[in-house]
């Protein structure tokens, strides 16, 4: 049988223990040989070591199919350094540009809206956030901190490169699935040299795919729409920042961040793209066996699907919203939660 190299970072809080469920499942589903080396990387590294991501880790990482990560991220450590000298510096390092984040309402499942009103189809999305540029990559600075003529810039940089190889790699999906249909969310009456890049980008490259519609919609509205007819989207391409925002939202109405799983995808396979829940370190209950582990299993499940496993990568899914279909109100453990799928692929 074939072997996954796998890469695994559980980092912080809930991190490890969902990532052993993500393993789990992964294991009992797959019948490749799943070799993983476990990368000590987050708050625990930086106290001891004051380390982030050493250039030898990085190189090592680079070796591997894929990468797993659980969660990044501790109120102990400064904000902003482990989200960029960690989590940022491999999504820009291995050039995961296509930061996949679907959101599909799954039978069984609550949603804070009234699906029966707003979404009588359901909903079904998936969105493509750019991940390597925007206001994520650094190029800002401070002036007078302190004075009351403190002066800050965070310049969002856009490339035609960038934005039309997130922009193609959306349409390739959309057309891949049954509606069709691609939305570009930006700001274009306001942010106008970028925004006019992403409208012209949408058109010229939308010309490839002419079995493809594409419509746009303003981010601020669209956070009504999500809100109120969720349905309208299929697949939504947008900047990494505005990309981080609408998927928080995404994944509100679809049960929840302890269901939202994403891919920071790098279409090259020889490079390691990395599959982690969209949720947090959640400190406040790590330890605990509290953590819904379904987030990091429905990443696995893309993991699987990146490496052109899509029977395996199914097989997760269907296991997912079967077990999904059946929990009701019981509180589970996370490692339960994690048993019941297992036994289920
Ligand atoms: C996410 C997170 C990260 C992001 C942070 C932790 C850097 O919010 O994965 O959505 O902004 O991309
Ligand atoms: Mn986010």
């Amino acid at each position: 049988a074939d072997t996954i190299n796998l890469a695994v970072i559980g980092g912080d809080g809930i991190g490890p223990e969902v990532v052993a469920e993500g393993l789990k499942v992964l294991d009992a589903v797959s019948d490749a040989k799943v070799e993983r080396t476990e990368y000590d990387l987050g708050a625990r590294r930086w106290h001891a070591t004051g380390e982030t991501l050493p250039d030898s880790v990085l190189e090592e990482l680079r070796g591997h199919d894929a990468i797993l990560l659980g969660a990044i991220g501790d109120p102990s450590v400064p904000s902003g350094v482990l989200e960029r000298q960690l989590l940022l510096r491999i999504r820009f390092e291995l050039d995961h540009h296509v930061n996949l984040r679907p959101a599909k309402l799954f039978p069984g499942v609550a949603s804070p809206l009234d699906v029966a009103r707003v979404a009588p189809d359901g909903i079904d999305l998936v969105v493509v956030r750019e991940g390597t540029e925007g206001p994520y990559t650094g190029n800002g600075g401070a002036l007078r901190v302190g004075t009351p003529n403190e002066l800050a810039t965070e310049v969002s940089v856009n490339t035609r490169f960038g934005a039309e190889r997130v922009v193609r790699d959306a349409f390739a999906r959309a057309q891949a699935r049954e509606r069709k249909k691609l939305t570009l969310l930006h700001k274009h009456n306001v942010l106008s040299y970028a925004g006019h890049l992403w409208r012209r980008t949408v058109e010229e490259v939308g010309a490839e795919f002419p079995d493809v519609s594409h419509d746009y919609a303003h981010i601020d509205a669209a956070m009504i729409y999500l809100a109120t007819d969720p349905g309208r989207f299929d697949v939504i391409v947008t900047d990494n920042l505005f990309g981080d925002i609408v998927t928080d939202l995404a994944a509100a109405v679809t049960g929840g961040i302890g269901l939202a799983a994403s891919g920071n995808i790098n279409p090259d396979r020889s490079v390691p793209s990395m599959f982690e829940p969209v949720h947090g370190s959640a400190p406040d209950i790590a330890g605990q066996g509290k953590a819904d582990p379904t987030a990091t299993i429905l990443s696995v499940a893309m993991l699987l699907q990146h490496l052109g496993r899509d029977e395996e990568s199914a097989r997760v899914e269907a296991a997912v919203a079967a077990d999904l279909a059946e929990r009701g109100s019981a509180v589970r453990s996370t490692t339960q939660i994690g048993d019941a799928i297992a036994a289920r692929v």
